[in-house]
């Protein structure tokens, strides 16, 4: 080959290599894409189809648990059919941990109460089609004055990833001295357990339970958390339901999808009546609140396994649709709450705080439909499916809700 040719077909080899390179080359918008997806991986709980739904051992059982128990609720949970609508955590809170860590200095469970150890436990939880959750928190003991996990972030991350834990309920206490945090402020201490989370490996949801004293609602989703307690502790009895209800007016700006804003855990089923119930379970759902049952699952009455397993409901608690709901209107005792829903829909909330019967009404142009010559009512409660030229609602129950999904015909 003359020296000449030789040039020339290098010279269209390297022309042909570089247009393919050219054209084969990843788009950047795809780089970035990926780059994104990736980071969504890293938190979990965030491909899910909503807010994290579950049972926690806590509201019902306080420390009084042990490994048959929590079997127990994980088998009920599946016969009942709750993990088929979507309750699928089985969180183990307070007290599951040895009074000491082991000689290599990680977390042990109680050997009295949990003697196959927590692995063997999620192993159990996981054959179900169900995850495990585990509870810790970010100051040195737990509420019950177990050991926690201040200072010792990567050392349990890595042990709670190797017992294949889901999610992590981490609470507050003994991060304080009186009034202000000891150390580093709450944001920083659950920014810790947050990398230590991702750094283990495993996905694991990190649920902030700083009780809202900091503002979490600020913070937490940039910490890693995927969901954060806004006020302190639920109880089973209607002024701390609707107290907390109170405090929920404003954080709706907060929420998103992978980040949630936590009114607590259910008491559905602890001793509210039926009315109170549904008022709880209907505002939660609003809310797009987690949802953990806190109550008995192997002794459900028709009123408790109705309420949570309210499909209709449920459906408003699992679409985002642009936004949390929201108060629309307080009257004292009746107030009206309001959720678009991604179908074009609103869920509507007509709620009586009072002591007697009461009226509440709202008009379909008032709580955000569009105009129309009439409207499909789906009655989330009771199933009925009136239609209306407008207006909405009727008498309520004291201590009740009327709890509607509205749609626009043409
Ligand atoms: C705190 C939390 C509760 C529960 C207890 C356990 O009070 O807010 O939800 O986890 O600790 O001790």
């Amino acid at each position: 080959m003359t020296s000449r040719r030789w040039w020339f077909l290098s010279a269209v080899l390297v022309l042909l290599i570089g247009v393919t390179a050219w054209f084969v080359r990843p788009d950047r918008a795809e780089l970035a894409r990926a780059g994104q997806a990736r980071a969504g991986q890293a938190r979990a709980g965030q491909d899910e189809a909503g807010p994290p739904m579950g049972w926690n051992s806590w509201n019902r059982f306080g420390c009084d648990i042990d490994e048959q128990l929590i079997r127990g609720q994980a088998d009920a949970l599946v016969a009942s059919g709750m993990r088929d609508a979507g309750y699928t955590y089985v969180v183990v809170d307070d007290c599951w941990m040895a009074d000491e860590r082991d000689a290599g200095g990680r977390l042990q469970a109680d050997p009295g109460t949990f003697p196959s150890g927590m692995k063997a436990l999620g192993d159990h939880i996981h054959a179900q089609g169900l995850k495990f959750g585990i509870y810790s928190s970010a100051g040195s003991r737990t509420c019950e004055g177990r050991p926690a996990s201040r200072d010792h972030e990567e050392v349990d991350a890595r042990t709670f990833a190797e017992w294949g834990v889901d999610f992590l309920k981490y609470d507050y206490c003994e991060s304080k001295a009186g009034d202000r945090p000891t150390g580093l402020p709450a944001r920083d201490r659950y920014r810790k357990m947050g990398e230590a989370l991702r750094a283990s490996g495993r996905p694991i949801v990190l649920s902030v339970v700083e009780w809202g004293d900091e503002k979490p609602w600020e913070w937490a989703h940039d910490a890693g958390g995927t969901m954060w307690r806004t006020t302190r502790d639920i109880k089973p009895n209607w002024p701390n339901i609707t107290g907390i209800l109170d405090q929920q007016v404003g954080l709706e700006r907060y929420a998103r999808p992978g980040g949630w804003n936590d009114p607590d855990m259910l008491q559905v089923g602890n001793g509210l009546n039926e009315d109170e119930n549904q008022f709880h379970m209907t505002t939660w759902c609003l809310l797009n609140a987690p949802l953990m049952a806190g109550n008995d699952l192997t002794a459900m009455d028709r009123i408790t396994s109705g309420a949570l397993l309210n499909r209709a409901l449920l459906d408003v608690q699992r679409d985002f649709g642009g936004g949390q709901g929201r108060r629309l209107r307080d009257d004292g005792d009746t107030e009206v709450w309001v959720k678009g829903m991604s179908d074009g829909s609103v869920a509507v909330a007509l709620l009586n705080r009072g002591d007697e019967a009461a009226s509440v009404t709202a008009a379909a142009s008032e709580v955000g439909l569009p105009a129309a010559g009439s409207y499909r009512v789906l009655d989330l409660w009771n199933g009925e499916q009136p239609t209306t030229p407008g207006p909405l609602g009727g008498d309520v129950a004291a201590h009740g809700v009327m709890a509607l999904r509205v749609w626009p015909l043409r």
